[in-house]
């Protein structure tokens, strides 16, 4: 079948939206039609060249919400007329990733995935008769796309299509950070550097866990007025000052927990510092990766954890 898709022809240039081929589901895989996707900065990381993993050309997004239209032969978990988000990282409940508590990065098909193609090795895009590759699996960027089946998650078809596509990336990410990388403690102090939508996860994630106080720090008001809404307590414009200004709304101790949801070098190292000296958890979002590192400072250790975002 023809879609309309946004096509990241260059590095560097903007999106070209054009008619590309849409081969049917092979075994084991869905079309979805697409209805609504977010932004993630990710996908912007990666069209603007700096992803040493991208390619060109190829069809961007991974915040996808959809319905399945078609699906090809032994699907069982999803059927035509459900409504489903995109996991970029897929589920396949068997690998030794999907079976620990500690991570969900699924190995299942990970080596196709990251250079773009399906499991089998090859891609459902084209034009022209020349492959698309689909970005993290999902080329949510079109009309319709098609995915294996455990890249699909089955959502409430009450749910908005433009609301819980989030939850296909930045809103897990940042509450999947809060509840189960710090695993945020109640009446604690939270500090979160960025509100888009991964800081704004990790503020929601900070609340659903009884955080007391939730400092966030962006450079745009718009986006600190959405934290409120979210449950932030206290909110400021971020600049130099900002590791000063949240120990000074600390009583000089700093926060029990900070989050970096930025992708900024010097913000990561503001949220270190802006971390409590006697036992916090400073955690950041890696641009264009799957998961969130987070660095525990404790009175007489220091460890490292990562988990997926
Ligand atoms: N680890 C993962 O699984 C994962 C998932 C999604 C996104 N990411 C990464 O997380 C980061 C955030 O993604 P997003 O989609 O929420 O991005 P976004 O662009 O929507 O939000 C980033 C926010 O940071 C703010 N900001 C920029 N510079 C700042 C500064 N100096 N001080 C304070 N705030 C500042 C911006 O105003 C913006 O509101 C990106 O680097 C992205 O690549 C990682
Ligand atoms: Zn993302
Ligand atoms: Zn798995």
């Amino acid at each position: 079948m023809r879609i309309r898709a946004a096509v990241l022809e260059e590095f560097g240039q903007p999106l070209a939206v054009q008619e590309v081929d849409l081969a049917e589901p092979k075994a084991g895989e869905a079309l979805v039609r697409l209805v609504a996707c977010g932004v993630c900065h990710t996908d912007l990381y990666t069209a603007s060249g700096a992803d040493p993993s991208g390619y060109a050309p190829t069809v961007l997004g991974h915040e996808g919400a959809g319905i399945v239209e078609r699906v090809g032969p032994g699907v069982t978990s999803v059927a035509p007329g459900d409504q489903v988000v995109t996991l970029f990282s897929p589920q396949c409940r068997e690998c030794v990733h999907c079976l620990s508590d500690r991570t969900n990065l699924c190995l299942a098909i990970r080596e196709q995935q990251n250079q773009g193609f399906l499991p089998d090795g090859t891609t459902r895009l084209s034009r022209d008769g020349e492959p698309i590759r689909h970005f993290m699996g999902t080329s949510a960027f079109g009309e319709a796309t098609v995915l294996p089946e455990i890249a699909v998650a089955r959502v409430p078809a009450s749910a908005p299509p433009d609301v819980v596509c989030t939850l296909a990336c930045g809103a897990t990410t940042g509450i999947g950070a809060a509840l189960y990388v710090a695993k945020v403690e109640p009446r604690s102090t939270c500090a979160v550097f960025g509100t888009g939508l991964v800081g704004l996860g990790a503020v929601a994630g900070c609340r659903l866990a009884g955080a007391e106080r939730i400092i966030c720090i962006d450079l745009s008001e718009r986006r600190l007025e959405i934290a409120r809404a979210q449950g932030a307590t206290d909110t400021f414009v971020g600049g130099e000052d900002a590791v000063e200004r949240v120990l000074e709304l600390t009583d000089g101790f700093g926060a029990d927990y900070t989050f970096e949801a930025t992708g900024n070098v010097a913000v990561m190292r503001q949220a270190v510092e802006a971390a409590a000296r006697r036992a916090a958890t400073a955690c950041r979002s890696s641009p264009g990766s799957t998961s969130t590192a987070c660095s525990t400072s404790r009175p007489s250790s220091r460890t490292t954890a990562r988990s997926t975002g």
